[in-house]
């Protein structure tokens, strides 16, 4: 007989291969915009696992909650947003517990983040060694023993291969092309080595060749310095290439929660599916999400029920009468939030056993 597997609780492991020490952990996170037309659930019920030097890839149309997800992490939830609920354990520690300091002590050293258009986050009348110097100023614990600041300035400035950085630090963001300016701005969410990045979109402004850059230049902090990275994109493509698991969200919710083989060989959700459907050649072309029919929902007016009931192909009654939970994926940690595709699974299940296999259900 086999031995009774026990299955976390859906989110509470990474669903990705390997077994490094877990970083971060986000657990039935719900944040809400109290608007005057009432709340908004811009984030809700949102639980999700990163371990060091694992890439997560967040995914979903625009207005799912990807980058409220990554400012409820930071604490930068701007108002009327405001977490109501929910844990976010960052190396163990519960980050609602921190004071601002600490948490701003936290942000830049040990958490840093990357934004879609750097003009927003480079100072425009600072110049480039200025403004990164800072980093080192604010954090003087982390810069590398026996640099000047000037020093560690040039260091990261190297790292993400800014051409004839002495020379350029004396230089204004508006003298360095989009491309240069994202590498500044990675460089400045990585100078102090952190253990996380949270890339919101990072490449979405950036043409195909710089991309693929800041691609190579995320994978390699990775590969070299073991940081872990939370990849906000619209682009299903970048998330195969450089992603070890994937969150799809969609109206607030992780609709589905995988390893990324799992997720593009054996997608279970119908929103994830049409997603997959739409992308042409995966792995060689770079492709934006396509418009699946129909359009997302008001998050201040949600149906009753599973959010993509209204725009699903597979609906079915169940659907439009209650929210479905997460029914575990595997048994490492993934999840999918849907009845149809627990309805699949059953089957799957009773198929394997009639055939003898054991059916790992994924
Ligand atoms: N300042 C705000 N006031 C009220 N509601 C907000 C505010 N910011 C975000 N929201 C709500 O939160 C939802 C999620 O926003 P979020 O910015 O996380 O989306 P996203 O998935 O990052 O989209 P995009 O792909 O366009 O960046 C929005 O649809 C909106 O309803
Ligand atoms: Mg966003």
């Amino acid at each position: 007989m086999q031995a009774p597997q026990t299955r976390p609780e859906p989110g509470t492991r990474s669903p990705a291969a390997g077994d490094s020490e877990v970083l971060l952990s986000v657990r039935h996170l719900r944040t809400h915009f109290f608007t005057r037309e009432g709340a908004v659930p811009a984030v809700d019920d949102v639980t999700f696992t990163v371990r060091r030097g694992e890439i997560l890839g967040i995914v979903g149309e625009s207005g799912s909650g990807k980058s409220v997800t990554a400012r409820s992490i930071m604490r930068l939830v701007p108002l009327p947003g405001r977490i109501v609920d929910g844990d976010v354990l960052f190396r163990d520690e519960d980050l609602a517990a921190l004071s601002q300091g600490e948490m701003q002590r936290l942000r830049g050293a040990h958490m840093g983040m990357v934004l879609q258009e750097p003009m927003t986050s480079l100072n425009p009348v600072l110049t480039i060694g200025n403004q990164v110097g800072e980093l080192f100023v604010y954090h003087p614990e982390r810069t590398p023993q026996g640099f000047s600041v000037r020093g560690a300035v040039l260091d990261i400035l190297n790292r993400v291969r800014i051409p004839d950085a002495a020379r350029r630090l004396i230089e204004y963001p508006m003298h360095f092309s989009g491309g240069m300016r994202q590498r500044v701005s990675i460089a400045m969410a990585t100078g102090c080595r952190p253990e996380l990045i949270i890339a919101d979109e990072p490449t979405t402004a950036l043409d195909v060749t710089i991309q693929a850059q800041v691609l190579e230049l995320l994978l390699e902090l990775r590969n070299t310095l073991g940081v872990s990275v939370l990849f906000i994109t619209h682009d299903l493509g970048v998330v195969a290439q450089i992603c070890d698991s994937v969150a799809v969200m969609y109206a607030g919710k992780i609709v589905e929660y995988n390893d990324v083989e799992s997720i593009f060989d054996r997608p279970r959700h119908p929103y994830t599916r049409a997603l997959l459907r739409s992308l042409p050649q995966l792995g060689t072309r770079m492709a934006r999400l396509p418009s699946i029919e129909g359009q997302p929902p008001d998050l201040g007016a949600l149906p009753p029920g599973c959010a993509f009931a209204p725009r699903c192909p597979s609906v079915v009654d169940a659907c439009r009468a209650q929210v479905p939970e997460p029914t575990p994926l595997g048994e490492r940690g993934g999840y999918v939030r849907c009845f149809v595709a627990d309805d699949e699974l059953q089957a799957d299940r009773a198929a394997a056993t009639r055939s003898g296999g054991g059916g790992d259900g994924r």
